[in-house]
Formats: structure tokens, C-alpha cells, sequence
């Protein structure tokens, strides 16, 4: 192993998949410091949404490594185990449970995994009550907690599904799109919320948006034809020539 995979929360190296013969991830390389949040762009199709397929285990590479924690092999893991080991994963479509509360949603996906009849029915312990009301906090949904997530705009429930990741507290988030679908100002939020989680975990965010890949500050990662095509800050990967080509079509 690379001194560089050491110490990192996430290391991908030459990491290459087909789908028959089609080369949808091609000597992908890439590394995650712990506590870093890192933005991933590029065309459809570029292969963000594959290679975190590879990390939660959905997709197997053919070859190269994934290393999550510096040393923990995921492409021997399956989906379940590697989402034991604290990667979390936000799909684009919100799958809230539409007719319980906003806090019993967060209680049903707290870690401890009591069964549902436990957790709607018996009482919270104080340190399961703080950390729902911790999260409610994170994703400004104090408000709302007593209100069914039915009646949450579709920004909130998106919100609403991030803190559902939390409550298992992974180390590594991944978030593919968040934004599609948003107003401006759940966009803008939606940033603030990414920042503030942060603070405590790793995170990667897949969005086409790029006034909220701004709003993010982060260093950004553009993907073309399944490898890295550029690395920087936005303005940076923005003013390259390549990357400008890439998304001109030319
Ligand atoms: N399971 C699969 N079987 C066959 N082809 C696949 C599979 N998954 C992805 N692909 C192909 O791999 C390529 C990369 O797809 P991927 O969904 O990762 O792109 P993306 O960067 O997420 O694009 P978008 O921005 O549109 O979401 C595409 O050409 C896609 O059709
Ligand atoms: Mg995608």
C-alpha cells in the first residue's frame, strides 16, 4: 500500500469497471482526506455516479483498489458490510416514511437499531432523545418535528433523509445530486447543511449545479469518460481548457 492511502478516509487508485466492454470507470484516482468534503463534477455519463456504486459496494471494479480508511479493502465488502463500517449514502430519490413525524423518522434510523414498535412506542433514553434533537438542529427541522414528513416541500425531506444518515453516523458521507429539483434557497441551504456536517465527517458530493458547488467552497474534482480529468478550486478547474472543452461537447 501507498504512503498516500495512508491516513486517508478514502483512496481510490487505478480503479477501472466495464459494462459490457464500455468503459465506465477508467483508471479512477483519488484520494479523501478525513474531514474533507469534495465536490465531484462532469458531463452525464462521466461515471459519478458508478464510482460511488464502487464505494457502497453496489458495483465491483475490475481492478484497482478502494481503500477506506487507509487500509480497509471495500472492493472485498459487500454493500451491507461496508455500510456498517460508517459509509453512508444519499440517494437522489427521498425515501422518508411519508406518515410518521419528522422526529420519528430520525428515531427509526438512529444506530442503535431498535425495532420499530420499540422506537415509536417505548420511551427515548436521554442520550437517544439529545442526539435526535442534535439532528433536528443540524438539518433545521426543529420546527417541524411533530409534523408528519408528508406534509415536508421536497427540500425538506430531502434534509430530512441527510439526517436520517446521520442518525447511523458515518464517517464518509456520499451525496449524489442533492440540489436537483431545489428552489434557490433550498439550494442555498442545502449548502449550509453539507457544511455544517462537515465539520464532523468526510463528505462527497456528485451536483450539475454549479452555483451551489460555489455556495459549497470546496476543491472540486471534474470526472470525464470515467478518470480525473482536472483537481482544484472551482475557479481553477472552471478556467482550465480542458474542462471548458469537456463541457462545451467539443
Ligand atoms: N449497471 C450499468 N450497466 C451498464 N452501463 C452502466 C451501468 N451503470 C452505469 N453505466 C454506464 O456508465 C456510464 C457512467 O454512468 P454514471 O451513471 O456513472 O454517470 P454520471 O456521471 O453519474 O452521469 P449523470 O450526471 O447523468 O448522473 C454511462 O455511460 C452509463 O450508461
Ligand atoms: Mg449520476
Amino acid at each position: 500500500m501507498s504512503g498516500v492511502a495512508e491516513g486517508s478516509i478514502l483512496y481510490l487508485d487505478q480503479v477501472s469497471v466495464s459494462f459490457d466492454g464500455f468503459r465506465a470507470i477508467n483508471n479512477l484516482s483519488l484520494v479523501l482526506e478525513p474531514g474533507e468534503m469534495r465536490a465531484i463534477i462532469g458531463p452525464n455519463g462521466a461515471g459519478k455516479t458508478t464510482m460511488m456504486d464502487i464505494v457502497t459496494g453496489k458495483t465491483r471494479p475490475d481492478t484497482g483498489d478502494v481503500l477506506f480508511d487507509g487500509s480497509i479493502d471495500l472492493t472485498r465488502l459487500d454493500e451491507a458490510a461496508i455500510a456498517n463500517l460508517g459509509i453512508g449514502r444519499k440517494f437522489q430519490k427521498p425515501t422518508v416514511f411519508e406518515s410518521h413525524t419528522v422526529e420519528d423518522n430520525v428515531a427509526l434510523a438512529l444506530k442503535a437499531g431498535r425495532g420499530v414498535f420499540q422506537t415509536l412506542f417505548h420511551r427515548r433514553t436521554p442520550a437517544e432523545q439529545s442526539r435526535i434533537d442534535e439532528i433536528l438542529d443540524t438539518i433545521r427541522l426543529t420546527a417541524r418535528r411533530s409534523h408528519p414528513a408528508a406534509g415536508l416541500s421536497h427540500g425538506q425531506k430531502q434534509w430530512l433523509e441527510i439526517g436520517m444518515l446521520l442518525a447511523q453516523e458515518p464517517r464518509l458521507l456520499l451525496v449524489d445530486e442533492p440540489a436537483a429539483g431545489m428552489t434557490d434557497a433550498e439550494t442555498a441551504e442545502t449548502a449550509e447543511l453539507l457544511k455544517r456536517i462537515a465539520e464532523k465527517q468526510s463528505v462527497i458530493v456528485v451536483e450539475h449545479d454549479m452555483t451551489f458547488v460555489r455556495q459549497l467552497g470546496v476543491k472540486v474534482t471534474v470526472l470525464h469518460e470515467g478518470s480525473v480529468l482536472a483537481e482544484g478550486s472551482l475557479d481553477a478547474v472552471s478556467a482550465n481548457p480542458r474542462v471548458v472543452e469537456v463541457y462545451l461537447g467539443r
